[in-house]
């Protein structure tokens, strides 16, 4: 266990004030980077759900969910490099999904780039499961996104209440 993990992890409401060290964050962590713009967008629309992991006064993590009709789209999830492997992005992806409205039967869904290995381990081990492929999804190297969802079927290793691949969040950005 690393040092980092024995301080206390508080997660809360991400804010306008966190956004310099968020774009910080998003540039180490991305090839590209969502721009100060498209945060400030995302924490603009009152549906939606955008959260901060604090450590030691200094914010390590974010999470931005967006909510289209029924189901959650999870924009955007990182972790400081320093902090990682210590539960961060676990921890911001549990809070999240206690936090919506009817959190027993809510439906999530996000896209991952297929070479993204680490990232679909968190997902799957927090109730995730492989349901599609956007084809070349990804500018800057044409690379597939996986469509991952968390369903009460997914949950129980079934894919019976999941969604067509076309839902999804019109006019995401490919990363
Ligand atoms: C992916 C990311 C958010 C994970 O954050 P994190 O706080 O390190 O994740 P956690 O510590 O909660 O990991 C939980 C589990 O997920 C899996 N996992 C996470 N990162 C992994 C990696 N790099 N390699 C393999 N498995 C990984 C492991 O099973 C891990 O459990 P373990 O540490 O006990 O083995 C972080 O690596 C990151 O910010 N990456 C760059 C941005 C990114 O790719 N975001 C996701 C876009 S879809």
């Amino acid at each position: 266990m690393s040092l980092h993990s024995t301080s206390h992890l508080e997660v809360r409401r991400l804010t306008y004030a966190d956004l310099p060290i968020v774009t910080a964050i998003e540039r180490r962590s991305f090839v590209t980077p969502w721009s100060l713009a498209m945060f400030v967008l995302e924490l603009s629309k009152p549906s939606g759900i955008c959260l901060a992991a604090v450590r030691d006064d200094q914010l390590v993590g974010y999470l931005v969910c967006s909510r289209y009709d029924t189901v959650w789209h999870v924009m955007n999830v990182s972790v400081d490099p320093e902090h990682r492997r210590n539960g961060i992005a676990s921890e911001l992806l549990g809070r999240l999904v206690s936090s919506v409205p009817s959190p027993e039967t809510a439906q999530f869904t996000l896209e991952v780039r297929e070479s993204n290995h680490g990232a679909m381990a968190l997902y799957a081990a927090l109730g995730f499961r492989e349901a599609g492929v956007r084809r070349r999804y990804y500018q800057d190297n044409g690379e597939d996104a996986r469509i991952m969802w968390r369903t009460p079927a997914t949950r129980r290793g079934a894919l019976d209440d999941v969604p067509g691949i076309e839902v999804g969040a019109p006019g995401v950005r490919a990363r």
